[in-house]
């Protein structure tokens, strides 16, 4: 069987910026303060008209044409997201409609910041076990919706983006070594968004009166250092069951959260920072979309090299973790 590779990244931010020192007129921050704790100077915001599989469609049309392949072409879509469209039918179904990718199944992976890990995982299984000869693994997220913008412990964070992948069998393109997926559901009130859940709907005025609507996070402290071990897991997981040690990666491209995350882990891991990809400062943390716009940016600037080999790492809501190690041809 050929390997299972990546043929095309593309990735797509809003135009709409905003700057922490328009947070700062809302809220009671400033720009020193995000920067010092976070690393974030600005994040993208979709328009009112843009719902998740239009930044989606993006992303994806951008990746289908640097692998040279036409929508119909597409065997599945997997759209890594915890701010679909609608609950029903899948944000990934609205994508298959709007690029006309009239051949390929599709549906949702929630797995918040780790969701692009995971769904390449999905992916993979499925190539390998034959069923399917390609995928469009993307992520897409309109997270500024659910933010709570009266919350200056959280509103900072988030942006909205979108990245995409398409994974095929193949003989060139970026060879998909493994991947490794984690979860730990009693932490899962630590990151929540109950709005659109079974828990929280039909939604009433009790639950807007109580934020139920709104992305909120409990402990934010603890799981920083939660993430911190996970992350640093995850690359020593990846390298491992390659034969590698973390040092010999060429470099890591982690999930953005936090700049003292992405810091301490390089840290824990004994890595120089220069081997670690970070964007952080120019898009706040997009959740699942993080790490395949770090990549198509990383792979379109250059950085990732014929040879290198890479390591995706994410830690999100849910709890979630994953790794994928790729070797870039
Ligand atoms: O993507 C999924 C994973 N990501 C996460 O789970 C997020 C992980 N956590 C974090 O990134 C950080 O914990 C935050 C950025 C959310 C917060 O940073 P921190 O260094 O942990 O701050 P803190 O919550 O310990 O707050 C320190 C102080 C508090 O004041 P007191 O109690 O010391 O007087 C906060 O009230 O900073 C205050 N504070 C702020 N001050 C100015 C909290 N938010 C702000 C703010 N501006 N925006």
């Amino acid at each position: 069987m050929a390997p299972i590779r990546i043929v095309g990244t593309g990735s797509y931010v809003p135009p709409n910026v905003l700057t922490n020192d328009e947070i700062a007129k809302r809220v009671d921050t400033s720009d020193e303060w995000i920067m010092k704790r976070t690393g974030i100077r600005e994040r993208r915001i979709a328009d009112p008209e843009q719902a998740v599989s239009d930044l989606a469609k993006e992303a994806s049309m951008k990746a289908l044409e640097a692998a040279n392949m036409a929508p119909e072409e597409l065997d599945m879509i997997i759209l890594a997201t915890i701010t679909p469209d609608t609950s029903c039918p899948a944000a990934a179904n609205w994508l298959q409609a709007k690029l006309g990718a009239t051949n390929a199944v599709s549906y949702d992976l929630t797995a918040a910041c780790s969701g692009f890990i995971f769904g390449l995982s999905n992916a993979e299984q499925y190539l390998k076990n034959g069923q399917y000869d390609n995928a469009l693994v993307v992520a897409s997220e309109v997270i500024s919706r659910t933010v709570n913008w009266g919350d200056r412990g959280s509103c900072i964070l988030w942006g909205d983006a979108s990245g995409a992948a398409i994974v095929k069998k193949s003989d060139t393109g970026a060879e998909i070594l493994s991947t490794h997926i984690h979860s730990d559901g009693s932490a899962g009130e630590n990151l929540l968004l109950p709005g659109g859940g079974s828990a929280t709907t039909p939604i009433c005025q009790e639950s807007l009166e109580k934020g139920l609507h709104a992305l909120r996070m409990v402990d934010a402290n603890k799981t920083f250092k939660v993430a911190v071990k996970r992350f640093a897991e995850a690359c020593e997981e990846a390298a491992a069951s390659n034969g590698f040690s973390v040092s010999d990666v060429d470099l890591i491209i982690p999930h953005q959260a936090n700049l003292r995350i992405i810091n301490a882990l390089a840290g824990r891991l004994k890595v120089p920072t220069e081997k670690v990809f970070v964007n952080i400062e120019k898009y706040g943390n997009s959740s699942a979309a993080t790490v395949p716009l770090a990549l198509d940016q990383a792979v379109r600037s250059g950085q990732i090299q014929p040879g290198d080999n890479i390591i995706l790492a994410a830690f999100g809501g849910g709890l979630t973790w994953a790794s994928a190690f790729v070797r870039w041809e």
